[in-house]
């Protein structure tokens, strides 16, 4: 990669990867995108690896959505630049992002009630053969899916309108799974799961990663931030205003970066000429 910037970003994000000579499978690069008046998204470097979960917390409007919408092919940045595999590329609309190995999982993209987990799987992609659904294959490609997963969910043939939310949940990662990507992005999706079904879910994000998928995980609850992820990133007023691994973050540090008071962690990121100070924000 060209940027400037790579050297000093490698340097903080400290870590297993940076130890060895692994590459992001995505990173962002002083990337911007403004809705009129509001920078959504302010030079933002972001990267994640395979076989990692990246938090990304911060509070509301701190441009987390806009960010994972951008690396989905929902919105075009502005200016900066979006590498996958250390080349440049553009995504220009969400079936680009599919195509390049980008998976997500939004609140608002919700499933069909009166079809089954199956055919929500395939809803839009059936696997078909001289303009007949292939049943069987679909069949054995969901089983396999939720195998993989670890998925305990009934048969694939019940109607989605009998699932709980976190069933629901994890159809909807598995849906996302079955174009085979290696980055998976999930928008707050145990926002609305009870503690069990919560659990259920970041079992299920763990066993992600340990197939080797880079996973990005929006999230409000730092219990579960800090159950799963690997790094945390903090978003604040649409730029990164925090961020490291997970071991060695705080809860204070998380909280600190989110409301915007120095600390150890918001002073590496300045130190790194990201950012402003956030006092002066
Ligand atoms: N489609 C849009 N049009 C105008 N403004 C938007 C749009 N999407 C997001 N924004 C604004 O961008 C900012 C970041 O939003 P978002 O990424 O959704 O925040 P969050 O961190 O809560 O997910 C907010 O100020 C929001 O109002
Ligand atoms: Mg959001």
């Amino acid at each position: 990669m060209k940027n400037n910037s790579n050297a000093t970003w490698s340097r903080n994000a400290a870590g297993p990867h940076t130890a060895s000579a692994r590459r992001p499978v995505l990173a962002l690069r002083k990337v911007s995108k403004a809705f009129r008046s509001v920078k959504a998204l302010n030079q933002i470097d972001f990267d994640i690896y395979p076989r990692e979960v990246v938090a990304v917390v911060g509070d509301n409007a701190a441009g987390k959505s806009v960010l994972a919408k951008t690396i989905a092919g929902l919105y075009q940045p502005d200016s900066g630049q979006i590498y996958w595999d250390g080349l440049p590329e553009t995504i220009p609309n969400p079936s680009a992002a599919q195509d390049m190995g980008v998976a997500s999982v939004f609140q608002e993209l919700a499933l069909c009630d009166n079809l089954t987990i199956m055919q929500n799987m395939f809803l839009g992609r059936e696997l078909a053969r001289r303009n007949v659904l292939s049943e069987e294959k679909m069949e054995l490609r969901a089983r396999q899916v939720l195998a993989d997963l670890g998925a305990r969910l009934p048969s694939v043939h019940t109607l989605v309108s009998t699932l709980s939310a976190g069933q629901r949940q994890i159809t909807a990662i598995a849906r996302a799974l079955l174009g085979s990507p290696r980055l998976l992005i999930m928008d707050e999706p145990t926002s609305s799961l009870s503690v069990a079904q919560t659990a259920e879910v970041l079992n299920l994000i763990e066993r992600l990663r340990d197939l080797g998928y880079g996973v990005m995980f929006i999230s409000h609850t730092l219990a579960d931030v800090q159950a799963v992820a690997d790094r945390v990133v903090i978003m604040r007023h649409g730029r990164i205003n925090g961020e490291g691994q997970m071991r060695d973050t705080s809860y204070e540090d998380i909280i600190a970066a989110i409301t915007g008071a120095p600390n150890d962690l918001t002073r590496a990121i300045q130190r790194r000429g990201a950012l402003v100070a956030p006092t002066a924000a």
